[in-house]
């Protein structure tokens, strides 16, 4: 029975809170918030002990598995302190806002011999899984163009009621790093790896520091082409949509469910696995604890068993290069070429 604690008590923590409730080889045994108010609240309300000092909570008797819930830029400095402490992570997307903050975590953990995971929920879909066990399969036969499009909206309170949402320190920007990210990195699982982008980014309709507006033409190492969008300024926001083009066949997931099919030679039977999750389009909280619950279950039971789990720091890294890449190329005007470094 691994005994778990969360760090970061805000909107998503719920979430975590439910998903771990349902595990049958783990157990929630306390919280962590960054002031005694807001500690005293998430005790009340989720009837854990919690602290609002990462060390005390840290000595938590067998405390094993740290989940990061802070905002995106403050995601490494409590992850140092638990992996320190020997504790294996499980932390919210991104991993963090610059590749620098990203690798110094992956580096230490491999150092502390602790397991890093980060959420990225949308891997778990059934129709998700299904799509990519028919491009590494050559389904659709050689796959020249992958899409991400999360033309979503947000409207002025989701930023002005947030302390750091949209801040370029602790959010790392905006509608890319913050909503477009999980699209980006499902696009990656199904594309490989990136050569070379062109993007842009701008601040079109919200008062905020970092884009609601980004924009980006890559070249996958496969050659295949692809288009990267991401908004929250877009009005009402549609949901989120993956299209996967081959010379046998071409897909699109919209949603986390499979919407269209079709393969050469065959007659389109359209059978979603899954029922999809509900898109944050509009809301941001519209998220249902199934995909969390299964990241967690892959994750408890890796450790369990000592095997692999899924998403990994490195895993998790991917989609952070592609939006710094779409970043430094706005800034630049110039392509950019991959890896990159900061
Ligand atoms: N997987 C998803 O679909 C999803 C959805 C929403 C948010 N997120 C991610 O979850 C993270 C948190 O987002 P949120 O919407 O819950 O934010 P939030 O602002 O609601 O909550 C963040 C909380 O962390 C606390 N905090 C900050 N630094 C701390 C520290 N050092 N110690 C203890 N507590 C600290 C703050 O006081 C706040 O309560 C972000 O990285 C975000 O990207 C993921």
């Amino acid at each position: 029975m691994k005994k778990i604690g969360i760090i970061g008590t805000g909107a998503i923590a719920a979430i975590h809170v439910s998903a771990i409730q349902k595990l049958e080889n783990a157990e929630l045994v306390a919280l962590c918030s960054s002031s005694r108010e807001r500690s005293e609240a998430a005790e009340r309300r989720f009837g854990v002990k919690a602290y609002s000092n990462v060390e005390e909570f840290l000595k938590h008797p067998g405390l094993e598995v740290v989940c990061i819930c802070t905002a995106s830029g403050q995601h490494l400095e409590p992850a140092l302190l638990a992996a320190k402490a020997g504790k294996h992570l499980i932390i919210e997307k991104p991993i963090e806002v610059t590749l620098v903050r990203a690798d110094e975590l992956i580096a230490l953990c491999a150092k502390q011999q602790v397991k890093l995971a980060v959420i990225f929920q949308n891997r778990f879909s059934a129709d998700f899984e299904k799509l990519k066990a028919a491009v590494d399969s050559g389904v659709f036969g050689k796959i020249l163009m992958g899409n991400a499009y999360v033309n979503w909206f947000r409207n002025e309170e989701y930023y002005s009621k947030s302390e750091w949402k949209g801040t370029i320190k602790v959010d790392g920007g905006g509608a890319l790093i913050n909503q477009g990210i999980h699209t980006i990195d499902l696009l990656l699982e199904l594309m490989g790896g990136v050569e070379s982008l062109f993007g842009k980014v701008q601040t079109a309709y919200h008062q905020i520091e970092g884009e609601d507006l980004g924009a980006a033409l890559v070249t996958f190492k496969s050659g295949a082409l692809g288009n990267v969008t991401s908004a929250t300024a877009f009005y009402p926001g549609l949901p989120e949509r993956i299209e996967i083009f081959g010379s046998k066949g071409s897909a699109i997931l919209e949603a986390g469910k499979i919407i269209h099919w079709s393969v050469k030679g065959e007659t389109s039977k359209l059978v979603a696995a899954d029922s999809g999750s509900p898109s944050g389009a509009s809301d941001p909280m519209a998220i249902n604890t199934v995909l969390h619950e299964r990241q967690w279950a892959d994750f408890i039971n890796g450790l369990e068993n000592n095997r692999d789990y899924r998403v990994d720091g490195l895993k998790a890294r991917r989609s952070l290069e592609l939006i710094r890449g779409i970043y430094k190329s706005s800034k630049t005007n110039e392509i950019v070429h991959f890896p990159i470094t900061e």
